[in-house]
């Protein structure tokens, strides 16, 4: 049964989606059978899995609204609002894509990492919020009711949360097993983790009441680091401060980690993501390969607890 991570934090602009994308490919490349899945109307993961120019090709403005939701996770939550089961119009098998990530080599494409699939987003998951307004069936409880039915079809399931805290993210959660909150370790990014934990706790309460399971935080995961700098150095005393507080107050897992394996601002990452590939596929040998190569041995030892 495939274990689910999702990638949450409030704050924009920290890495969740790099992260995640690049968690994926190296997951992948180690021979797990990967799917992330965009839960973000911005639609950032699917477009750096595959490229922007094949995104806009296959959800293209010509093409009838109702066609790309069928391709997108967007058609999981509309089918949950619709009574009439002849209208779920879902196929998990027409909307993902398989190894999803393409690399030209002389003149050829090549897919580099046939274990990785996507389930991609578009804009349109952005009408969610003014459509599930009344729907009050277990409205956090739609992405999990859908993903227990693939998730034996893969080892690892990861989900790229937008940076709030709405709808997608509240399921996103629920269907989950574990949750990474990636962060810079500066003031501005970490000042709004104990709103986060406390926002996420209730549907984390509530999944365990109406599943008996839990959900919980794998780790803390430093990305964006240059070490040279003492706010970064402060950011992780400060850090490692607020996870304490949260284990003494009982609003975190008491085995909850900040990962030891932190990912540094780097070039490579950015130019890979450029490329559209995770690093470990544009530049295997470089040093921020490395350091994903490292966090996804922590990441699976603690997931194999
Ligand atoms: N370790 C890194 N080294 C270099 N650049 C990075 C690194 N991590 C992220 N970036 C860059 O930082 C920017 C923000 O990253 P990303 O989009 O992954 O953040 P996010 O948290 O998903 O944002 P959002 O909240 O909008 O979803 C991007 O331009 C990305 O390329
Ligand atoms: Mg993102």
């Amino acid at each position: 049964m495939g274990t689910v991570i999702s990638f949450i934090n409030l704050k924009g602009g920290v890495g969740k989606t790099t992260c995640c994308a690049n968690i994926a490919g190296e997951l992948a490349r180690e021979n797990r059978k990967v799917l992330v899945i965009d839960a973000d109307p911005q639609a950032n993961v699917s477009t750096l899995l595959m490229g922007i120019k094949r995104y806009f090709r296959k959800f293209k403005n010509e093409k009838k609204d109702n066609e790309i939701y069928k391709e997108t996770i967007y058609q999981i939550f509309l089918d949950a609002l619709e009574e009439d089961v002849d209208k779920k119009l879902f196929n998990f098998d027409n909307a993902i894509i398989k190894s999803v990530v393409r690399k030209t080599i002389q003149g050829k494409e090549t897919h580099p990492l046939t274990n990785l699939d996507l389930l991609p987003a578009t804009y349109h998951l952005m009408q969610l919020e003014q459509k599930i307004v009344n729907y009050v069936r277990s409205r956090f409880a739609i992405l999990n009711r859908f993903l227990e039915k693939i998730k034996n079809q893969y080892d690892i399931i990861l989900i790229d949360c937008p940076p709030n805290i709405y709808t997608t993210t509240h399921n996103s959660l629920y269907a989950s097993d574990y949750f990474i909150i990636p962060t810079i370790p500066d003031y501005l990014s970490i000042t709004g983790i104990p709103l986060l934990i406390h926002s996420l706790n209730k549907t984390i309460e509530i999944k365990m009441e109406e599943k008996n399971s839990s959900v919980e935080l794998a780790g803390i995961l430093i990305n964006l680091l240059d070490k040279r700098i003492n706010v970064h150095k402060d950011g992780l005393v400060s850090i490692k401060g607020f996870l304490e507080v949260f284990k003494q107050e009982n609003s975190v897992n008491n085995d909850a980690i900040i990962f030891e394996s932190k990912i540094t601002n780097k070039v490579d990452i950015k130019n890979a993501s450029g490329k559209y590939l995770p690093v470990c596929v544009d530049s295997p040998r470089s040093s921020s390969t490395m350091e994903f190569m490292n966090l996804c041995q922590e990441i699976l030892k603690r997931i194999s607890k």
